[in-house]
């Protein structure tokens, strides 16, 4: 192995751009790159980027701005700083990131980080940027190392891209068309995962709940077969996956939260809004209605089960009475956790063309009316839990000594004082507070009654 050097990484954007920076470091730490704590000193730094809305997309440019300066003294230090962009933003502008920051040396789309390597060599030995945006025929995960656990909740991409074309969205043009792992790779991830100390699988996709997959033995599973089979593995406690589309909630799919207890009573389904005329233009191809209708019959199935939800505010035409019906959707599901945004035109896609904007100040105005009306609808789910009993996974420490951050399964996060001993174990814990952000609880049991009782 060679010398080590510095790597940094930058990820902005969804968990999958998380398990993308993951997976980035996993392929390049062959060729002796360790993590750096900031970009001043890296040898290679690395902005995984996101394309989603605008905000998120000009963040780059900025952070490519702040690195000119180390990049420089670095030069003068008689070193060489390699700069690449990786992600969506990489994907959607192409030869034209470097146009616009001279400094990049790498670009590349997301689904060839498992080239991330040979482009690094590729940048030291010549000038220019290297460019690979490509849409390979190879598929990456066939390419790349298994993943590391960093704790007791690991992600695990089991899909990627999407084929619904939402008018607003350039998900479907920068991770391109759905894929799906296969189940056996799936499967040896997870439980190589388990292995190193995982305890939660969060399963993710941008349309994962789509999945279809190929089965170890030939023919295809479904979604909720492989939720099956994943729980089936020694070690797992709990199962999550997001992002889901609603009109891929299959009776099969209900009948596996029925069905499986390592699978949370929580879901990341979307809906984006309130009224059915803004639904049909943004292609979201079902009703409010329907909608509603999905969430009972997964309630039917498992009664805890709750929903958070994602939200554009200000789609082109949106009126004041179609934000109330908004409005009205949030105040009939109760949402536990929600995102709302305000619409952002993204170039290439068909909303972007739409006539009548919404006046900048009215979207403020709906965005800031829809926030208080999620967080009100949060607060008082938040508030509901006081005095009940949760199972929660502890996964990290605590800002003070003694004191542990874990999640209840409908994903709020509970503050403890509880031993160490209670790092990646799933314990009872009785809610005794609500922060702004978060819950406090007391555990059920002391270490000495669990092991009295074992
Ligand atoms: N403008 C605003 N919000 C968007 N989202 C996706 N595309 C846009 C856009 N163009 C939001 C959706 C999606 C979440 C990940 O980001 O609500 O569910
Ligand atoms: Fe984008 Fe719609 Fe696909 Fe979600 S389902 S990634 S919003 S196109």
């Amino acid at each position: 192995m060679s010398e080590p050097k510095k790597l940094y990484i930058k990820t902005y954007g969804c968990q999958m751009n998380v398990y993308d920076t993951a997976r980035m470091k996993d392929v390049l730490a062959p060729l002796g790159y360790r993590a750096a704590d900031t970009p001043a000193d890296a040898d290679l730094v690395v902005l995984n980027t996101c394309h989603i809305r605008e905000k998120a997309a000009e963040k780059v440019y900025s952070d490519l701005g702040r690195l000119r300066a180390h990049s420089r003294a670095k030069a003068e230090a008689g070193g060489r700083m390699v700069v690449a962009v990786a992600g969506c933003v990489a994907q959607a502008e192409g030869e034209a990131l470097k146009r616009r920051a001279p400094l990049v040396d790498i670009v590349l789309g997301p689904q060839t980080y498992h080239r991330l390597p040979e482009m690094v060599a590729r940048s030291l030995r010549q000038s220019g940027v290297v460019l690979d945006t490509e849409f390979p025929a190879e598929a990456k995960f066939d390419f790349l190392p298994p993943p590391g656990a960093d704790g007791p909740s690991a992600f695990l991409a089991i899909q990627e891209g999407c084929d619904r074309f939402c008018t607003y969205c350039v998900v479907p043009y920068t991770r391109g068309a759905e894929y799906a792992r296969p189940a056996a790779q799936v499967i040896a991830e997870a439980k190589g995962l388990v292995a190193e100390g995982a305890r939660e699988l969060m399963l993710l996709g941008q349309n994962v709940n789509a999945w279809t997959g190929e089965a170890p033995g030939g023919g295809t599973w479904s979604f909720g077969r492989l939720l099956r089979e994943l729980a089936e593995i020694e070690g797992v406690s709990r199962l999550r996956y997001t992002t889901s589309h609603p009109t891929s909630v299959t009776p099969e799919l209900i009948a596996a939260h029925r069905d499986i207890p390592a699978l949370v009573p929580f879901l990341s389904l979307p809906l984006q809004s309130g009224a059915d005329r803004v639904l049909k233009a943004m292609n979201r191809g079902h009703t409010v209605a329907e909608y509603l209708a999905t969430f009972d019959a997964l309630r039917a199935a498992r009664p805890e089960l709750r929903l958070s939800s994602d939200f554009i505010v200000g789609f082109p035409g949106e009126t004041e009475a179609e934000f109330q019906a908004t409005l009205d959707a949030v105040g009939k599901v109760g949402f536990v956790q929600s995102f709302a945004f305000k619409f952002s035109a993204r170039p290439g896609t068909p909303a972007a063309l739409l006539p009548n904007r919404v006046a900048p100040e009215i979207v403020d105005d709906r965005l800031a009316r829809l926030q208080a009306a999620l967080a009100d609808s949060q607060s008082r789910f938040n508030h509901a839990c006081v005095g009940t009993v949760a199972p929660v996974l502890f996964d990290r420490v605590g800002r003070y000594e003694g004191q542990l951050i874990g999640r209840t399964p409908t994903m709020q996060a509970v503050h403890a004082e509880i031993s160490a001993a209670a790092m990646g174990t799933v314990r009872a814990v009785r809610i005794v507070g609500v922060g702004p952000n978060s819950l406090s609880g007391v555990a059920e049991t002391s270490d000495q009654e669990r092991d009295a009782a074992e």
